[in-house]
């Protein structure tokens, strides 16, 4: 199976860059799955539903999210009809929406996808890994799955690198988001599991993660909020990562950086 995973959508920009190039590199490099971190492609804070069904139509077959889950507030009801949108498996009880779905891909594929939260410079949740240790002990890799991803939405680079070895074997892929940043660690462990500790995001690099420099430039140099955060809109890089597994154990045999347009050192996948 060949699986792609695109980081955090920011804004129109994000969002245009999903929407022209996605189809493209599905049908280039047959693409079986795709998941997309959307949770700050609505203006950069949250998802509207709107905006969910595009990055839907452009190819993604999950949308996940992260601490922007709820930005928008109409995202707290429309998860509930959506079986494809997952928030942070390790939210308090009673939020609503889900953390894991197995979907089935274009190709008949069957993927557990799970999204979760870290805990280190991060707000209290609870713990991420006996949360997607159950979602996957429910559905193992190899068994019900034929691969799994775990998004693990994070600001620690230490902290997904430990869920990639706590899951090694056990998912397809474990990947950060939330830096915006994308790592150049991309690697498989010796268990079969693919690590990259953040994928980057799908925005504007001429900009601070994602915003307009101006706003949070004054806000380092001053301390004081002047305004509102705004979404870069020049062009977009799309950054990710790509996989290939195994059709038998769903263990990962090749992975790739994907970095596609804009301003950043260019990367496609090589397999
Ligand atoms: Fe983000
Ligand atoms: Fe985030």
């Amino acid at each position: 199976m060949r699986l792609l995973f695109l980081g955090d959508v920011v804004g129109r920009a994000g969002r245009d860059a999903v929407s022209e190039r996605l189809p493209g590199l599905i049908a280039d490099h047959k693409f079986d799955f795709v998941v997309v971190n959307g949770e700050n492609a609505s203006h950069g804070r949250g998802l509207t539903e709107g905006h969910y069904k595009d990055l839907r139509a452009a190819g993604a077959d999950v949308i996940t999210l992260g601490d922007h889950a709820w930005d928008q507030r109409d995202a707290l009801t429309f998860i509930e009809r959506e079986p494809n949108l997952l928030r942070p498996i390790n939210f308090a009880p009673g939020n609503p929406g889900r953390g894991a779905n197995l979907i089935e891909g274009r190709n008949g594929h069957r993927v557990l996808v799970v999204n979760a939260q870290g805990r280190v410079f991060m707000n209290p949740v609870d713990d991420p890994f006996r949360a997607v240790e159950g979602a996957i002990a429910a559905c193992p890799l190899g068994e019900q799955a034929d691969a799994v991803i775990v998004d693990f939405h994070t600001e620690a680079t230490s902290e997904i690198q430990a869920m990639g070895f706590f899951l090694d074997g056990r998912a397809s892929l474990v990947v950060g988001t939330h830096t915006h940043i994308p790592t150049s660690d991309h690697r498989i462990l010796k268990g079969g599991t693919a690590l990259m500790s953040d994928a980057g995001m799908c925005g504007d690099f001429d900009s601070v993660i994602g915003v307009d420099v101006e706003e949070p430039l004054n806000r380092f140099l001053t301390g004081i909020a002047g305004g509102r955060f705004v979404p870069a809109e020049g062009e977009a890089t799309l950054c990710g990562v790509a996989i290939e597994t195994d059709p038998k154990t769903g263990l990962t045999t090749a992975v790739s950086p994907v970095r596609i347009g804009g301003t950043l050192p260019q990367a496609l996948p090589q397999f």
